[in-house]
C-alpha cells in the first residue's frame, strides 16, 4: 500500500512538472512581413498567421533613424495596409501573445550604428 502509494506520488509529481514544462515553454514566431509580396501561393500576410501556435511573434521588420527614433521600413505595408494593426490585433486572439517587433535587416543596412 505504501509502494503504491508512493508511485501514484510520484507519478502525480511527474505529471505535475510535465504540465509545468509544457506552460513554460516558449514559442517564439517570427514574420518577415515582406513574404505577403510574394507571388500567387507563396504569399504569406498576417491573415495566415494562426496565433494559437504561439507565445511570441514577432514583426519584421522596422529600421532605426541615425538619431534613434524609429524608422518604418515599408509604410505601405506597415500603415497604409494596416499590417501593424492587424499583428497586434493577433493578442486579441490569443491573450497570453507577446507581439514584438525587429529592427534590422536587409533595408536598415548596418551603417546606423556608426552615428551612435
Ligand atoms: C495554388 O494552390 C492550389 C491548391 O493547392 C493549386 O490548385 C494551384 O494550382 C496553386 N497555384 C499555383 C499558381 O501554383
Ligand atoms: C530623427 O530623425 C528623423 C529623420 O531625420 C526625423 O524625422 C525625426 O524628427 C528625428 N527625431 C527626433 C526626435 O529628433
Amino acid at each position: 500500500m505504501k509502494v503504491l502509494t508512493s508511485v501514484l506520488l510520484l507519478g502525480a509529481l511527474i505529471q505535475a512538472s510535465l504540465a509545468e514544462t509544457a506552460s513554460s515553454k516558449r514559442v517564439v514566431c517570427y514574420q518577415g512581413t515582406w513574404s505577403v509580396y510574394r507571388p500567387a501561393n507563396g504569399t504569406y500576410g498576417v491573415a495566415d498567421i494562426d496565433p494559437s501556435l504561439c507565445t511570441h511573434l514577432i514583426y519584421s521588420f522596422i529600421g532605426l533613424y541615425a538619431n534613434g527614433s524609429i524608422r518604418l521600413l515599408d509604410p505601405f505595408l506597415d500603415i497604409d495596409r494596416k499590417n501593424f494593426e492587424q499583428f497586434v490585433a493577433l493578442s486579441e486572439e490569443n491573450p497570453n501573445l507577446k507581439v514584438m517587433v525587429a529592427i534590422g535587416g536587409w533595408n536598415e543596412g548596418s551603417t546606423n550604428i556608426q552615428s551612435w
